[in-house]
């Protein structure tokens, strides 16, 4: 049996549902209800800066609400017991759920987690550039959202790339594949041989690109997988 070394999971606003946060394209899903537009563009926040601020500061203060689930915990744990190579967690998500799990299971979320698209929990300052933390609501001024928008070049972008081309085994996770680059990450990975798997609570638009499917919700189909690839490193 080949052993696997290097692992790298993509995650979307699916793996964080099961603990109360809503997703984006569901029927009541965050762009059912607000225009992407508005409060998710450089442009929408030129227009409106208070309308984006308080889109995100309702999230930011949902996040208080929310505990991690059995998902971010299992990955965490796969992050700290992996014996082989690397975990990477590329994570689309602005919620802090992942990186709570990580310090849960005692492992330096900086070492194993990339936020993509930003994190609710940080502020960039318009001018300078400069992030610090930022746990409450935020006001017009010259303090913006640290949060990839449309149009918006996400963060880390080679240091992903790296880590995909250098896998042999990529997960995907409760994301619906629709928002690019990330939705092609999949791509670079089978075009280096590694294993793909999609992880998922129905087929993603594309799930066809995928070598091995799993459905169901996050909570049981992810604790369930990271048991077989610990059974898995365990007997090679
Ligand atoms: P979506 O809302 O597009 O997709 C969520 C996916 O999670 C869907 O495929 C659902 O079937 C799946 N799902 C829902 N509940 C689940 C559960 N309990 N267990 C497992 N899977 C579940 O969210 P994303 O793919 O994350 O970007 O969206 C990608 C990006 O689009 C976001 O990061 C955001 C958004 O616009 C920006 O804001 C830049």
């Amino acid at each position: 049996m080949v052993q696997l070394q290097n692992i790298v999971i993509l995650t979307g606003a699916g793996i964080s549902a099961e603990s109360g946060l809503q997703t984006f394209r569901a029927s009541d899903g965050l762009w059912c209800e607000h225009r992407v537009e508005d409060v998710a563009t450089p442009e929408g926040f030129a227009r409106d800066p208070g309308l984006v601020h308080r889109f995100y500061n309702m999230r930011r203060a949902q996040l208080r609400e929310v505990e991690p689930n059995a998902a971010h915990h299992a990955l965490a744990e796969l992050c700290r017991d992996w014996p082989h190579g690397t975990v990477t967690l590329v994570t689309q998500n602005v919620d802090d759920l992942h990186g709570r799990a990580l310090r849960d299971a005692g492992v330096v979320a900086e070492e194993h987690l990339i936020h993509m698209h930003g994190e609710l929990c940080k502020m960039r300052h318009s001018v300078t550039g400069e992030v610090r933390d930022c746990h409450d609501a935020l006001q017009p001024g010259d303090w913006r959202p640290h949060i990839v928008w449309f149009g918006e070049m996400p963060f880390e972008m080679d240091r992903i790339i790296d880590r995909v081309h250098e896998c042999d085994l990529f997960i995907s996770i409760g994301t619906s594949g629709n928002v690019y680059p990330a939705a092609g990450f999949v791509a670079e990975a089978r075009g280096v041989g590694a294993h793909t798997v999609e992880l998922n609570l129905e087929p993603s638009q594309g799930a066809t690109l995928f070598a091995e499917h799993r459905y169901g919700p996050a909570t049981e189909i992810v604790p369930t997988y990271v048991r077989l690839l610990m059974e898995h490193a365990g007997k090679t």
